[in-house]
Formats: C-alpha cells, structure tokens, sequence
C-alpha cells in the first residue's frame, strides 16, 4: 500500500501518507493505483479551484489508513473547496462532474467504485466542515489484509 500510494502523490501539492506500517492488501495493483490516482488528481483539482494561482502549496492531502470494524478504511483528506452538499451521493455516478465538460468526463469516481466494489469494499464522500476540503473514504475487507 505504501508503495501504490506513493505513486499517488502529485507535484506542488504536501501530501502526507500515514497508514501505520507495511500493509499489504490484495487487489487488483493497476486498477488500485488508477484509483488512487483518481482521487488524488480530483484532490489537486479541488485544491487549484479553492487557492488563488501560484497558491497551491497551501494545499493539503492528508492520507490515512487504520483497521477499523473489520475493514481497513484509507481515506484521502483534502483541503480544497469540498463537494457541493447536494452532490455528495452522486459523484460517484458517472458522468457527473461540475468541472469543464470538454475536459472531463466525469468517469473517475465512477471508475473508482467500479473497481472498490469488485474487491468487495465501499467508496463514500464526506466534507470536512466549514468549507474546508473534502474526504474521500475506502473501506476494503479486513480479510484480505496482512499486516506485517
Ligand atoms: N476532492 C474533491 N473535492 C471537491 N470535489 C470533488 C472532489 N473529488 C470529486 N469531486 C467532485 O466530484 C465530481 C466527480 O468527480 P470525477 O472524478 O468522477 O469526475 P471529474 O473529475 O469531474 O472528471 P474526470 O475525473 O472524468 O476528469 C467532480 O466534478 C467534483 O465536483
Ligand atoms: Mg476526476
């Protein structure tokens, strides 16, 4: 895990990774990185929208994985302009997006639940309150974790 989120990190933007020591998980790695990288790349996006240009390294991704309930849960917390309430639900439907239509698809969160589900987990949003970002939350089986 630590390696695929390492590969998620985006230039310009502090990304902090604290998931507790070596895990390891199985899946499905290529479509797991996509994932990640989805999720990130909406991160910086959201964070490009909320600071003013040249402003991006107040920008923030925090993320953090924990056993918890059975499940590993990795959430990914950012400090963009956060989801529009009324779209929390449905940003992982595809073809939703509240950015340029020319430019995206709105298929990354689509993709991302697509490929979560398969590995028998869930995907959900939450916004951090006062207009400060968003989280994005995993939860995979536990059972298909190894810590070592
Ligand atoms: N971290 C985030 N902060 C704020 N809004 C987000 C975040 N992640 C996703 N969103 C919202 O969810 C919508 C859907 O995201 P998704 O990745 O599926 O599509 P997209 O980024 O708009 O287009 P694509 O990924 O296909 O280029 C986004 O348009 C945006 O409104
Ligand atoms: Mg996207």
């Amino acid at each position: 895990m630590a390696d695929l989120l390492d590969e998620a990190k985006r230039p310009k933007v502090k990304t902090h990774i604290n998931i507790g020591g070596d895990v390891f998980l199985e899946c499905d790695k290529s479509l797991m990185a996509e994932v990640f990288k989805d999720i990130t790349d909406n991160a910086v996006q959201a964070i490009r929208a909320k600071h003013a240009p040249g402003e991006t390294e107040k920008g923030e991704i925090v993320i953090s994985g924990a056993q918890e309930k059975g499940r590993y849960k990795i959430s990914f917390k950012d400090n963009g302009t956060g989801v529009p309430p009324n779209k929390l639900e449905n940003i992982f439907d595809p073809g939703v997006t509240t950015k340029n239509k020319e430019f995206n698809s709105g298929l990354g969160l689509a993709n991302c639940k697509k490929v979560i589900t398969k590995h028998g987990g869930n995907i959900y949003a939450e916004n951090n309150g006062d207009g400060d970002g968003a989280t994005i939350i995993i939860e995979l089986p536990y059972k298909i974790i190894s810590i070592k």
